[in-house]
Parts: C-alpha cells; structure tokens; sequence
C-alpha cells in the first residue's frame, strides 16, 4: 500500500511516497510508525495517547481533517475525495488523485516540521476566553450539577483540543485572528455552565469582530470534529445571548 506524505524540513517542502505492507486493522497512525521504522527515521508526527483522546495526532488525511489514530486504513483505501476549501472568496476545489493514501499537516497553522504544526495560536485563541473555574469566580451555591444541566455541557466538554475544527475553518484560513470554533464552543460550555456565574464576562470576551461575529456558520468545524462537539451551535447560542444582552441594556 502505497502513502503519499507532504515533507517540511524548515525550508521546502516535497511529497515522499513511501509503500507498506499494512496490518490487520492498521490505523493511519500505526502505518506512519510503519513508514517511520522501515523506510524514513526522519518522518516527524505528533501523537501521544493512540486512542483518540489526546488530539495530538490531527492531520489531513485524503484532503479531510482526520485523527490519524482514529482513522483506519482500510476504510480510506481508494477513497476519492473532492472538498472545496476553503469556503467563501478563497475557494477553490481539492481533489485527491492516485490510489494512494494521502497524508498531510493539518491546514490553517504555520509548519514546523513534516506533518507537525505550530499549535501556538490555536492555544492562544482558546486560553483567551480563560476556560477555568476560578475562586472568586465559581458560585458556591452550586456544588452539585443536575443530570440536565450535566447533559447541556456534556457535548462541549467533550472536547479533546485537536484543533480539527481549527484546520477545517475557512474564517481561521483567511483570518488568524479570529478565535476559532473550538475557543467558541468552550466559551458556550462555560456560559451554560450553572456553577459559573460570570456569565456576561464570558458573553463579552466574545463579542467582537474577530469573535463570534466572524463566523461564516459552514458547519465545517462540526463535520470534522471527533467527538461530536457542535462548534457551530454554540456559536449561534452565544451570538442570541448577547443580542438579547443588548436588547435588556436597551430596555433598562
Ligand atoms: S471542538 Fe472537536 S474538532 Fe474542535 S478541537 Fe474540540 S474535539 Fe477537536
Ligand atoms: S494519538 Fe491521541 S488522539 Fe491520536
């Protein structure tokens, strides 16, 4: 089976095209392990867990943003693939050709090396909406969660930050400034959060330009998204919130 892999050495980057012997059930992940011993000692990749839990090992596997641990070879095998990416005034249509499996770095960050991306400004988006609970911040009176109000959280806090939605968003391609679904969708789990009383605090740290203002609402990062996270969704809960917000301020 034949891998066709992207290659950064800091400087230029190539295609390598490398052919395995796949195992039983092999995921992309193991098959890169594969490439890594038998054929390339050099081949950088990310990964830490190998059970979809960390999110270290996001790349764009066959033009779709995939976890390579989660990503079994035999289901992608002679895969075609046409994506438009990304959306908007930038698109341009993507196919994928040849029977090979095709792996590359996961799009919309800087490249360090190989199929590594810089996460810097994926975290710094995310650390900006301050995902914590807090002394000063945490309501006392709460300490026990109903299974309602567990179950409105649940799907947001399920989030692994792989940064698939990040690499998927057309807003995160052309703007890096804009704070991305997966900063967005911790900021609704935390707004729903009853044990969390600064909730316009949170309503204001996203609403700006580049906040929730920005989203295009493709329904890209929810595609992708390993774990069920709606991004999206949460982006259109926290925009109603602070026109309502507004709407409140006004009637005062
Ligand atoms: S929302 Fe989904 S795709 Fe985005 S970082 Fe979290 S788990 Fe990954
Ligand atoms: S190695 Fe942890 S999610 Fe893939």
């Amino acid at each position: 089976m034949k891998f066709k892999i992207k290659r950064f050495d800091g400087k230029n980057s190539k295609f390598d095209m490398f052919e395995i012997k796949p195992k039983p059930h092999m995921s992309v992940l193991e098959a890169l392990f594969q490439i890594q011993d038998e054929n390339d000692g050099t081949l950088a990749f990310r990964y830490s867990c190998r059970g979809a839990v960390c999110g270290s090992c996001a790349m764009l596997i066959n033009k779709k943003q995939r976890l390579a641990c989660r990503t079994q070879v035999s289901e992608i095998v002679g895969e075609k693939v046409l994506t438009v990416s990304p959306y908007g005034p930038l698109a341009k249509p993507e196919f994928k050709t040849g029977d090979e499996i095709l792996v590359e770095p996961l799009p919309n960050l800087s490249l360090i090396k190989d199929l590594i991306v810089d996460m810097k400004p994926f975290f710094k988006h995310y650390e900006s909406i301050k995902p914590w609970f807090d002394i000063e911040n945490t309501n006392p009176e709460i300490n026990l969660m109903s299974q309602e109000a567990t179950k409105k959280i649940d799907k947001y806090a399920s989030c692994i930050l792989c940064g698939l939605c990040y690499g998927s968003c057309p807003v995160s391609a052309r703007d890096k400034d804009y704070m991305g679904p997966a900063a967005l969708a911790k900021a609704w789990r935390f707004y729903t959060d009853p044990r969390f009383p600064g909730r316009e605090i949170m309503l204001s740290r996203v609403d700006f330009t580049n906040g929730v203002w920005a989203c295009d609402h493709v329904y890209r990062c929810v595609e992708v998204c390993p774990k069920q996270v709606p991004p999206t969704n949460a982006i259109t809960g926290l925009t109603r919130k602070i026109i309502l917000q507004r709407i409140k301020n006004i009637l005062r």
